[in-house]
C-alpha cells in the first residue's frame, strides 16, 4: 500500500503539523556551556577563535553565570587558566586554584546553577600533558593520583558534577574510591569516556587555556579517531568502574560513535561539541557561505537525533536565545 494512499507530505504541510510529528525537540535545559575563568577581576576579554565567548576573572563570571541561568541554561563547564604552570601540575588541587575559587564564588552567588568542573592537568602542567611524563610517556598510575587530588579539590569546593578529562586506564575507578572514601558518594562522574585524539581542539588551548603541547602528541592515551569498537570498550569500561554519565567527544564528525553508544548502553550522554565545531561554523558564517543560527540549530538537534541527552556547546547562549523566541 504505497503511493497514492501513502503521502509522506501531508504532516510536512505547515510548521504546526511538522511540530506535532518531531521527534526531536532541542532544549536549553540539555545545554552545558564550557566558561574559562581567568585571575584578576574586571577581566572580559573575547576569545578570538570562539566568538561570544570570553576569559572572565571571576566578577566577571558570576555576571556571565546569572545572564546563562536566565537563559534557562541549567549548567556551566568550569576551565582554569591559571597564572602560572609547574611540571606536577600544582595548581590544579590547590584549594586556592583558580577553579576551586571559581566554583565557591558560583556556588554561592548564583545558586541553582550547576557547576561542573573539568578534571585534567594539561592546563596546569608546563608541558601542556594530561598528566605526569615520565621519559616521554604520560605515565598513567602517577597521573591517577594526580587525578585523585584534583578531584576531591574540586568536591571540596562545591562542584556539582566532577568531569574527567584525561582518557587515563582506571581514571574513574580512581575518582569513585577518591570521593566515595571522603563522604562524596552523592557526586556524580561525568566521564569523557570516549575522547578522541583530534584536531578539533586547536583553538581551545591555543586560545581558550593556552595549553598548547611543548612536544608530543596526545595519541598514547586519547582515541584514534579510526576506531568505534574500541570507543565501545571505553565507554563499557567508564561504566564499569562507576561513570554516571559517559561523553563522546568530538560531536559533529563522531555522530556515528553517538548513536552506538545510546543504542548499546542506554546510559545518560553527553556530547561535547568542540572548539573546531564552533570554529568551522564561525568561520563559514563570516565568509557568508552558511547562515550561523540556522546551521547552529541543525548540528545541535542532530547531535540529539543521534543519541545525546546533554550538550556541551559554546553555541549554548545563542541557542538558548532562539529556542526562546520560538
Ligand atoms: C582537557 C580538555 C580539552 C578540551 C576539553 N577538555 C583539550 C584536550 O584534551 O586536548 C577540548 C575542548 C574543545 O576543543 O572545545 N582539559
Ligand atoms: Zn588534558
Amino acid at each position: 500500500m504505497g503511493f497514492p494512499t501513502q503521502r509522506l507530505r501531508r504532516l510536512r504541510q505547515n510548521e504546526a503539523i511538522r511540530g506535532l510529528v518531531r521527534e526531536n525537540k532541542l532544549s536549553a535545559s540539555s545545554f552545558i556551556l564550557p566558561l574559562f575563568v581567568v585571575p584578576g577581576s574586571a577581566v572580559k576579554e573575547e576569545i578570538a577563535a570562539l566568538p561570544g565567548n570570553y576569559h572572565l576573572s571571576i566578577d566577571c563570571l558570576i555576571e556571565e553565570a546569572v545572564a546563562v541561568r536566565d537563559l534557562g541554561i541549567p549548567a556551566v563547564l568550569l576551565f582554569g587558566v591559571p597564572e602560572t604552570k609547574d611540571e606536577q601540575a600544582s595548581g590544579s588541587y590547590s584549594p586556592n586554584g583558580i577553579v576551586q575559587e571559581a566554583v565557591r564564588a558560583l556556588k554561592s552567588k548564583v545558586p541553582g546553577m550547576l557547576v561542573v568542573t573539568d578534571v585534567c592537568p594539561c592546563e596546569y602542567t608546563t608541558s601542556g600533558h594530561c598528566g605526569l611524563m615520565r621519559n616521554g610517556y604520560l605515565d598513567n598510575d602517577s597521573s591517577l593520583e594526580l587525578i585523585a587530588k584534583i578531584t576531591l579539590s574540586h568536591a571540596e569546593a562545591g562542584s556539582d558534577i566532577v568531569a574527567p578529562a584525561a582518557m587515563l586506564d582506571g581514571q574513574i575507578h580512581t575518582m569513585r574510591q577518591a570521593l566515595d572514601s571522603r563522604g562524596f558518594h552523592n557526586l556524580p562522574i561525568m566521564a569523557y569516556a570516549a575522547k578522541f585524539a583530534s584536531k578539533l581542539y586547536d583553538p581551545f588551548f591555543k586560545e581558550g587555556t593556552h595549553s598548547t603541547l611543548k612536544f608530543g602528541n596526545k595519541q598514547t592515551h586519547q582515541m584514534d579517531f579510526s576506531n568505534s569498537n574500541e570507543a565501545m570498550r571505553e565507554i563499557a569500561l567508564d561504566i564499569e568502574e562507576g561513570a554516571d554519565i559517559v561523553m563522546v567527544k568530538p560531536a559533529l564528525f563522531y555522530l556515528d560513535i553517538v548513536y552506538r553508544a545510546k543504542q548499546e548502553f542506554q546510559m545518560p550522554l553527553a556530547v561535547y561539541d568542540v572548539s573546531g565545531e564552533y570554529a568551522m561554523i564561525d568561520a563559514a558564517a563570516r565568509l557568508g557561505r552558511l547562515d550561523r543560527d540556522a546551521i547552529m540549530l541543525e548540528a545541535l538537534t542532530c547531535m540529539k537525533r543521534a543519541g545525546a541527552d546533554i550538550i556541551i556547546t559554546y553555541f549554548a547562549k545563542r541557542a538558548a536565545e532562539l529556542l526562546r523566541g520560538k
